[in-house]
């Protein structure tokens, strides 16, 4: 299992875009994937038309009680590709994990993601091949245990005057994390997404971005109606318009991925 956090402390940096793309594309190679929807919008799960504003089966049960991940995870119509949703109880469930001293606060999710489900007698470290956490604008207490369980971490941006804000400060965040609980923590990379290829100006943010800072090969590119009509429609980008620049990106930005964590790039 590899355990992927999609951060920035930046809202419509295209997180839940790369979360959603990269799962479904892992899964399409052939391995079973988790999407982790830890953001209190729950975005990620309605991206698969899987947001329940009513339904205690989500992350908020997760960081407050002592169930297994894997028992309240859904599937998906597709393939290999499940998720854990979310919906607006992660905002008090987040106030509430602070409050309550009596539990360790940083490793909730990691004592989920290791339970056996007493059911299926399995647990989702042991279920899946890749777990990716779609995380919100911010560093709370969910963000922070989704640190502690990741292999990677993976940072979308947007070449803008704005870039770096927060960058900083997440870096120390992971700093912290690695140094008091998890050295195996390694920060992958910046991924520059809607970028606009034909303006001078991005193509010299993104190489100041590049000389500062580790910055995948791959940028994204800004597509035009496509993504939005994705969200719309249910569907993620690249199954909805396989040919659109974003999705061609997504591709060579996975392949990107599996070559630097050593996976092989072809079907499993
Ligand atoms: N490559 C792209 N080109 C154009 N629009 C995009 C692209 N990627 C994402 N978007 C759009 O940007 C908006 C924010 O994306 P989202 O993934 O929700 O960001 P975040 O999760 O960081 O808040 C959405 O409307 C999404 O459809
Ligand atoms: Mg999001």
């Amino acid at each position: 299992m590899r355990v992927i956090s999609i951060i920035n402390l930046k809202g419509g940096v295209a997180k839940t875009t790369t979360t959603v793309n990269m799962a479904c594309l892992l899964a399409e190679k052939g391995y079973k994937v988790l999407i982790v929807d830890n953001d209190k919008q729950g975005n990620a799960s309605k991206a698969f038309g899987m947001y329940d504003p009513e339904s205690g089966d989500n992350m908020a049960k997760v960081m407050l009680e002592t169930v297994p991940l894997i028992d309240i995870v859904k599937r998906t119509k597709y393939e290999n590709l499940d998720i854990a949703p979310a919906n607006m109880d992660l905002l008090e469930a987040n106030l509430r994990v602070i409050a309550d001293v009596s539990r360790a606060q940083q490793t909730r999710i990691k004592r989920a993601l290791e339970k056996e489900s007493e059911i299926s007698q399995v647990s989702a470290a042991e279920e899946y091949d890749f777990i990716i956490f779609d995380n919100a604008p911010d560093i709370n207490m969910s963000i922070i245990n989704a640190l502690v369980v990741s292999d990677d971490v993976i940072v979308p941006l947007e070449i803008d005057q704005y870039s770096f804000d927060g960058l900083e400060i997440l870096l120390e965040q992971i700093a912290a994390v690695k140094e008091d609980f998890n050295p195996k923590i390694n920060f992958m990379g910046c991924l520059i997404t809607k970028y606009r290829e034909r303006e001078d100006v991005q193509a010299q943010g993104a190489e100041v971005l590049e000389n500062k800072c580790k910055t995948f090969k791959t940028r994204i590119r800004r597509t035009e109606q496509k993504p939005q009509e994705s969200t719309f429609a249910r569907i993620p980008l690249v199954e909805y318009s396989t040919r659109c620049g974003a999705s061609k990106d997504y591709r060579s930005f996975v392949d990107e991925y599996l070559n630097a964590v050593g996976e092989k790039t072809e079907e499993k």
